[in-house]
Order: structure tokens, then C-alpha cells, then sequence
């Protein structure tokens, strides 16, 4: 008797593996073929004013040069509060850690090298990679937003990972910058709230 029991017991667990393996697959490939705009698992209701709203906030920061230095148009960081060219123009590279004896790494360390006009650091420092630039240099809100909401063009992460971005190594180093060099305009919670309310109330881009 206590055989049968467990044996349905067995029975039992194997269907619902089974179950959830399916309902898993169906989940992520619905994920995976869903456009932008349809993945609504974390966004609390639409609102168009309230999202837009808050992109403006957080556009401010985006632009600002802590980021912008980073996310150049070109192939060459960018450095200073007037984004020049960086010093020896380091290049990109195909994954955005520089080239040859130019690679960010050997000057740019885990933390803030001490002193004026030192590397700043965080771990991983680099470009985002030739083949998606993720360029805000010159960006419109319009344009930028856009393209931080595709996929396509955001190293193709979901809702949820572009909310978890607010807290990147290199996103907090904006807060970090190492002497001599002025922080974003918003504090990084007013960015994380900005960033976070813009994507759950839908992801919207201001007009043109
Ligand atoms: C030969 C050393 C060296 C290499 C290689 C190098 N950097 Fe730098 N970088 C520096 C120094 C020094 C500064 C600070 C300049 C200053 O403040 O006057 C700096 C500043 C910067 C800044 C400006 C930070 C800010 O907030 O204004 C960015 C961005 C940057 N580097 C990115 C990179 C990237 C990305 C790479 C690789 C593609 C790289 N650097 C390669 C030495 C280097
Ligand atoms: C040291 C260079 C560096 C700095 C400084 C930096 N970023 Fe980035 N950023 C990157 C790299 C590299 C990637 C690509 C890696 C990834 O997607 O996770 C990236 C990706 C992103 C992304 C996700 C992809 C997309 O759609 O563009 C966002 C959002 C972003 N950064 C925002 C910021 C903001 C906001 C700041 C300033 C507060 C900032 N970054 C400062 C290097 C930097």
C-alpha cells in the first residue's frame, strides 16, 4: 500500500516537472519573441505623462558627462565636463576594451586612481562593444529613448534588466568620479527613481 502511494506520489512529481518545464519553455519563448513594448510583466499600469515625465528626469543624468564620456559617437572615449576627445585617443576596439598597449584596463583600474587628472576606475572599465555602440553623444530624448527601449540596440535586455542597469558598477561610478570631477546632476537615487518609474509606466519616448 505504501508502495502505490509513493509510487503515485513519483508519478505526481514527474508530471509536474514535466508541467513546469513547459510552462517554463513557453514562458521564455514568448519572451524572447516578444517586441518591446509587449513584455508588460513589470510595468504597474501604462501612463504616457507620467513616463515621459519621469524620462526627462533621467535624461538629464544620461546626458550628462560621467555618461556621455562613455557613450561617444565616435570610436574614442570622450573626458572633462566638455566631453573632449580623450588624451592618445584610445580606440574602441571590437569590445570596446581598447587596442594593443591602449587597452582601458592599463590605466584604468578597479577604483579611482588618487589624485587630479588620474584614470578613474571601476571594475570592467570599457566601451560598449563595436557592433552596438550605444551612442547617447548628441542624442535627442526622443532618439535616446527610443533606442534604450530596443532591444536591438540596448545589448538586448528585458524590462527588468534595464531596471537593474540603474545599479551597474559603471553606472554608480558617475557617483564616484574621482577627484576633481563633478557628479550627474540628480543623486543617483532621484536617477534610479527617474530610470525605474520611466519603464514601469511603459517606456515611452517624449515627441520629436
Ligand atoms: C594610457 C592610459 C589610458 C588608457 C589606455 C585609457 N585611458 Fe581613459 N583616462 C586616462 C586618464 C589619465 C584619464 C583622466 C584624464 C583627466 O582627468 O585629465 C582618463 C579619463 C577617461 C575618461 C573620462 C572620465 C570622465 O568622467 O570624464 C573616460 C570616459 C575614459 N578615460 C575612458 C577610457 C576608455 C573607455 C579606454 C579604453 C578604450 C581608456 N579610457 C583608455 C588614461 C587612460
Ligand atoms: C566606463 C564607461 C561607462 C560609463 C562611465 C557609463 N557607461 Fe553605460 N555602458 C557602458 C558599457 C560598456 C555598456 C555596455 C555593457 C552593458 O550593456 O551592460 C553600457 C551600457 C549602458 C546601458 C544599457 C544599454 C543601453 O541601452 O545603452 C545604459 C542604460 C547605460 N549604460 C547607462 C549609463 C548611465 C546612466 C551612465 C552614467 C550615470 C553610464 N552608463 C556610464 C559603459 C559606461
Amino acid at each position: 500500500m505504501r508502495l502505490t502511494i509513493s509510487r503515485q506520489l513519483n508519478l505526481l512529481s514527474v508530471v509536474v516537472i514535466i508541467l513546469a518545464v513547459i510552462t517554463g519553455l513557453a514562458s521564455t519563448s514568448v519572451d524572447m519573441g516578444s517586441l518591446p513594448d509587449a513584455d508588460t510583466s513589470e510595468i504597474i499600469k501604462k501612463d504616457s505623462v507620467k513616463s515621459v515625465k519621469a524620462f526627462l528626469e533621467a535624461y538629464k543624468v544620461l546626458m550628462s558627462p560621467r555618461c556621455v564620456n562613455c557613450h561617444p559617437a565616435g570610436d574614442v572615449p570622450l573626458q572633462g565636463d566638455e566631453s573632449r576627445l580623450h588624451a592618445m585617443k584610445p580606440q574602441r576596439g571590437k569590445d570596446g576594451k581598447g587596442l594593443n598597449a591602449m587597452k582601458c584596463a592599463n590605466c584604468h583600474r578597479e577604483s579611482n586612481t588618487p589624485g587630479l587628472n588620474m584614470p578613474p576606475g571601476a571594475p570592467n572599465w570599457h566601451l560598449p562593444p563595436a557592433d552596438m555602440k550605444m551612442v547617447f553623444q548628441g542624442k535627442t530624448a526622443h532618439e535616446l529613448a527610443k533606442q534604450l527601449m530596443d532591444p536591438k540596440q540596448n545589448g538586448n535586455k528585458s524590462k527588468e534588466q534595464l531596471i537593474a542597469h540603474a545599479t551597474d558598477a559603471l553606472v554608480l561610478a558617475a557617483w564616484n568620479p574621482g577627484e576633481g570631477r563633478t557628479t550627474p546632476p540628480l543623486s543617483h537615487e532621484a536617477f534610479a527613481k527617474a530610470w525605474t518609474t520611466w519603464i514601469k509606466y511603459g517606456g515611452y519616448a517624449p515627441g520629436k
